[in-house]
């Protein structure tokens, strides 16, 4: 069994990353399992391509510092050349009503007008297919939102294989054990989410401690957001929200229990993260190491396929 999971440098990675997934990524990863950057997937929008690649080596020093093995994970763009290729193949391997049923799609092209988005938001679900196929996962690790892209993958896989030799895992989605889910705090109604524009409800996994304490004391305690503080507490310190619900006379005291909670939670990780970050050939090196990895993983893979499907 292989997994792959990935993250999207789209802003700085933040605590519902942290607490929702890479905590346990770090936690459970068994032999085999691959986690990456996304950041090709952080160009289907308006973007700074230096403030990408700097996301996407931030986002990996946080992979690495928070205890993912260094020889599981890699950056997305390092395997442009292979992706790509198969990306162009799996494009070839799917119709065009099959990638517009995609609801994200539809979600996301809502506002502008599907004229007015990339082509590439559109083909994303293939070029995540491309991220899945190359290195043969069969499990792929995703919420409700992304379960139509690896159903995608599924059919992409099966089409191939039947049409020009068998080359791919048929990968599956599967839903993780319910993991915390941590809403914005100053916006408590919406999901933390390292896209929103105003960070003031949003803790960055490598926020000074004082800046976060300002965070946390300026989150909103209407239902939703005292809700949400105890969930955080509760994703940090393994009690129920319940028994913590009683714990603390008014909401001071419980912003300044999530505030320390939060803190220390995050700060191995951070440090570690700082420090791999000030030391760029370190990180370099890490980087080299798992594009290496994902290459030789996937690369008798695209050979095939380029072969089978006459593109070699
Ligand atoms: P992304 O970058 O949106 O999210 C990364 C992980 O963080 C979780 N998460 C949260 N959990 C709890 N509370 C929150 N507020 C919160 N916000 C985010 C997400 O559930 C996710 O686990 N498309 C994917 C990445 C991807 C991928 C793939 C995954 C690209 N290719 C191939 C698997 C296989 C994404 O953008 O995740």
């Amino acid at each position: 069994m292989t997994r792959i999971s990935g993250i999207t440098p789209s802003g700085h990675a933040q605590l519902g990353n942290y607490l929702g997934a890479i905590r346990r990524w770090a936690a459970d990863g068994a032999d085999g399992d691959l986690y990456f950057v996304s950041d090709l997937h952080a160009m289907t929008t308006a973007y700074h391509p230096q403030r990408l690649r700097s996301l996407a080596r931030e986002t990996l020093a946080i992979l690495v510092a928070a205890g993912i093995p260094q020889d599981r994970v890699f950056v997305q763009s390092d395997l442009i050349r292979e992706i790509g290729a198969l990306t162009w193949v799996l494009e070839c391997t799917c119709t065009y009503g099959e990638a517009s049923r995609m609801t994200q799609f539809k979600e996301k092209s809502r506002s502008k007008g599907v004229q007015g988005v990339r082509v590439g938001l559109f083909t994303y679900p293939v070029l995540m297919a491309a991220d899945i196929l190359l290195q043969g996962a069969t499990e792929v690790p995703v919420g409700a939102d992304q379960a139509q892209h690896v159903e995608l993958a599924r059919a992409l896989a099966r089409r191939f294989n039947t049409t020009y030799g068998d080359v791919f895992a048929v990968p599956e989605a599967v839903t993780p054990p319910a993991a915390a889910r941590v809403r914005d705090l100053a916006k408590p109604t919406r999901k933390m989410s390292k896209s929103t524009r105003d960070s003031a409800g949003v803790v960055a996994l490598l926020d000074d401690p004082d800046v976060v304490r300002r965070k946390i004391r300026r989150a909103v305690t209407d239902e939703d957001g005292v809700a949400n503080l105890l969930e955080i507490l509760a994703a940090c310190t393994g009690k129920s929200t319940d028994e913590l619900a009683s714990a603390y006379a008014g909401n001071e005291a419980l912003k300044e229990a999530v505030t320390e909670a939060v803190v220390e939670q995050l700060r191995p990780m951070r440090e570690g993260a700082l420090a791999l970050l000030a030391d760029p050939a370190s990180l370099d090196q890490v980087q080299a190491a798992g594009a290496d990895m994902a290459r030789r993983r996937g690369e008798h893979r695209l050979a095939a396929a380029l072969r089978m499907a006459g593109a070699s």
